[in-house]
């Protein structure tokens, strides 16, 4: 396939966008990062160089590949000078006013009509970033895992209004171009993934509010007794208990189950700004990234 698709724009270098720049250079795109402060920038740069110094230092990637793909990203933080981006993927915390914001100004900036305007969202429907632009056919979820470099699968999702021939290029992209393994789900809160995952996560929670468990053995119960690489709690503070509570109250709006609304210890958690890893302290404490 000749790569179409040259120009990415990401949108939001946190986690998850630093990751999703990452691959993007990594896969030889020239990759346009908007953040929302030069401090936003410099940590954002930080966080994918860190990545790519780990793959050099485990083998994965040479000196000379890491330099490269550092070479083909630059910083912003002014949406205007996305308007030559074939691809623009957000990643910007899972807030659907500040979401529909920036889809409303990429309609404005990228000038580019078959420019596809992806949302890595986990649980907003895309439909609503549709929506907030004139051209709803070109505009879809195309969801990634955490951590973007390492987890193959990316959840496309493609709403009532989205074109075939969108989510087509979408698949050739993130199969051919990125090599990631493709899933498809309908516009629901959650898609497939987190629509499993999250009341899992949740019941965790719940255990050790209700002193059913300590964290370490509900983690251990499910590392040695289910071969999951790692525990429901530890896996929420790699995720982040901001992100995990805005995509249970997200699937707890459309669904209204039970099973999705979150826990108040959640809750409380995010309130007092533990939110993981990215804090250096959820159920566990980390060392300071
Ligand atoms: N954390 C996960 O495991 C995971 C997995 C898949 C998808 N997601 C989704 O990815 C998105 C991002 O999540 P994350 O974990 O990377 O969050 P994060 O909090 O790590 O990063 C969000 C970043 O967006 C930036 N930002 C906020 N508003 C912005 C704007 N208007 N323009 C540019 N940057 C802006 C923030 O400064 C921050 O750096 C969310 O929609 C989340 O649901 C997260």
């Amino acid at each position: 396939m000749t790569i179409e698709i040259q120009r990415v724009g990401v949108v939001g270098c946190g986690l998850m966008g630093s990751g999703i720049a990452e691959v993007c250079a990594r896969a030889g795109l020239q990759v346009l990062v908007r953040e929302i402060d030069e401090a936003a920038c410099e940590s954002g740069r930080g966080r994918i160089v860190g990545s790519l110094d780990r793959g050099v230092a485990s083998g994965k990637l040479s000196e000379e590949e890491r330099d490269e793909a550092v070479d083909r990203l630059s910083f912003t933080v002014d949406l205007a000078e996305f308007a030559d981006r074939q691809l623009v993927v957000e990643a910007i915390a899972e807030d659907e006013g500040l979401k529909t914001e920036v889809f409303a100004t990429l309609d404005r900036v990228v000038e580019d009509r078959d420019a596809i305007l992806a949302s890595n969202t986990s649980s907003i429907p895309v439909m609503k970033l549709g929506i907030a632009t004139d051209r709803p056919a070109q505009v879809l979820g195309v969801h990634f895992f955490n951590p973007v470099p390492v987890l193959k699968l990316v959840e496309l999702v493609p709403s009532l209004m989205t074109s075939d021939e969108t989510t087509a290029r979408a698949d050739r992209f993130a199969t051919e171009v990125l090599n990631k393994r493709v899933i498809r789900s309908t516009d629901r809160a959650g898609f497939v993934v987190n629509a499993l995952l999250i009341p899992y996560l949740l019941s965790a929670i719940r255990m050790l509010e209700s002193g059913f468990a300590t964290a370490e053995d509900i983690d251990t119960g499910m590392v040695e007794g289910c071969s999951h690489p790692m525990g429901p709690l530890r896996l929420t503070d790699l995720i982040g208990l901001d992100t995990t509570l805005a995509v249970a109250d997200s699937l707890y709006q459309e669904f209204k189950e039970p099973l999705y609304a979150p826990p108040p210890l959640l809750s409380r958690m995010v309130e007092a700004g533990l939110l993981g890893r990215k804090s250096a302290r959820g159920f566990y404490e980390y060392r300071p990234r």
